[in-house]
């Protein structure tokens, strides 16, 4: 098995960390971290566990570390749950102690050496490990986009192959996005918040990453133009998403290609029976009825129409956050890099 540890443990993506990692077939989670208000106390005792599934009792019992280089000395991989600010050293500190990471964090996304992957759409880009291994690195650092572009890049997997240059997307994202002190109940209830902050910039500048392609020692970006418009609303988790592209082939190929999608990654624990779903109904799919979807790691699509518009969704702290990680570790630990 291989030891891991969740930096960030208490938070809203920590804590699905530990939910998805407590009983993990091929990862023994032995180590928690959290900041120093946190640190010395026992997990289930400081945790304000609020998830809708069972307290994984497995965990409950870990004492949780301050996040250092001495409390991880005993981990191959460590999983990141950190604020972006306390990442970026963090993480680098690791990746130089030989720690494999695996991040949540926006603070390394975009850095040339460092892949930003969804496994079913770019797993080639995990070459750049190399790239950082040549550089000396005991360790190394693979990041997973924010929530709304891996939605947003992995609806497009099915698509690939149909070329576009204009992509424009508008979100309506859940409060669990902003972590769990980040938006308060009087200024969502009943609103509409239309400003996420650096959002709209991530999922343009991340997007074209992560469609572009590795040429043996880096990454050229995909060649196309996107635009988006970021909006916060009062749903729990779920993040939809409308799209356009201007693709030029007829609804009923890209509902076929949708409904074939056949992902290129195979026999990861935490990889669910369809990447993407594409869902008939005409009011779907809807964050409530479809968010658990994949054990939250599919994502549907639907109200596909000529322009060509469709409507996506996805579980923002699963496919968008924990479980992203988490698959791109499984894929990692297959392609011998642990
Ligand atoms: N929420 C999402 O849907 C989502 C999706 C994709 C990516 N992300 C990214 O994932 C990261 C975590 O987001 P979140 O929503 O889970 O945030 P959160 O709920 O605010 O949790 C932050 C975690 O970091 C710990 N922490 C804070 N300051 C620290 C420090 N100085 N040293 C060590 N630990 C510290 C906190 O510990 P204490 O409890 O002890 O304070 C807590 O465990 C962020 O970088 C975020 O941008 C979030």
């Amino acid at each position: 098995m291989i030891k891991v540890g969740v930096l960030g443990a208490t938070g809203a993506v920590g804590q699905r960390f530990v939910q998805l990692l407590a009983e993990h077939p091929w990862f023994e989670l032995t180590t928690l971290t959290a900041s120093d208000r946190s640190a010395g106390k026992v997990y289930r005792d400081v945790v304000n566990w609020r998830l809708e599934v069972p307290f994984p009792e497995k965990a409950g019992g870990i004492r949780i570390s301050p996040t250092t280089k001495e409390s991880l000395k005993d981990v191959d991989l460590v999983f990141s749950a950190l604020p972006a600010e306390v990442a970026a050293d963090v993480e680098t500190m690791c990746a130089a102690n030989g720690v494999a990471v695996c991040s949540n964090a926006s603070s390394h996304r975009m850095e040339a050496d460092i892949p930003l992957v969804v496994p079913e759409v770019n797993p080639d880009h995990l070459g750049l490990i190399d790239v950082q291994k040549d550089k000396g690195r005991d360790g190394f650092i693979v990041t997973n986009p924010n929530c709304s572009t891996i939605v947003l890049t992995l609806s497009l997997a099915p698509l690939r192959s149909y070329p576009f240059t204009d992509l424009r997307v508008a979100t309506m994202q859940a409060i669990s996005g902003a972590g769990f002190q980040g938006v308060a109940a009087m200024a969502i209830y009943d609103n509409v918040i239309p400003y996420i902050g650096s959002e709209e910039e991530k999922m343009e500048t991340e997007s074209l990453k992560i469609l572009g392609k590795f040429d043996g020692s880096g990454i050229v970006n995909a060649p196309f133009r996107v635009s988006a418009s970021c909006h916060r609303v009062p749903v729990i988790d779920g993040h939809t998403m409308a799209v356009w592209l201007d693709i030029k082939e007829p609804v009923d190929k890209v509902v076929r290609a949708f409904r074939d999608y056949k992902p290129p990654i195979h026999g990861l624990p935490s990889q669910p029976a369809k990447s993407v779903e594409y869902l008939d109904q005409p009011d779907r799919p809807q964050p409530r009825l479809d968010r658990g979807k994949g054990n939250g790691m599919t994502v549907s699509v639907g109200r596909v129409r000529e322009g060509l518009r469709y409507v996506t969704m996805g579980h923002n702290t699963i496919r968008g956050a924990a479980g992203a990680s988490v698959l791109n570790a499984e894929l990692i630990y297959t392609r011998k890099y642990l």
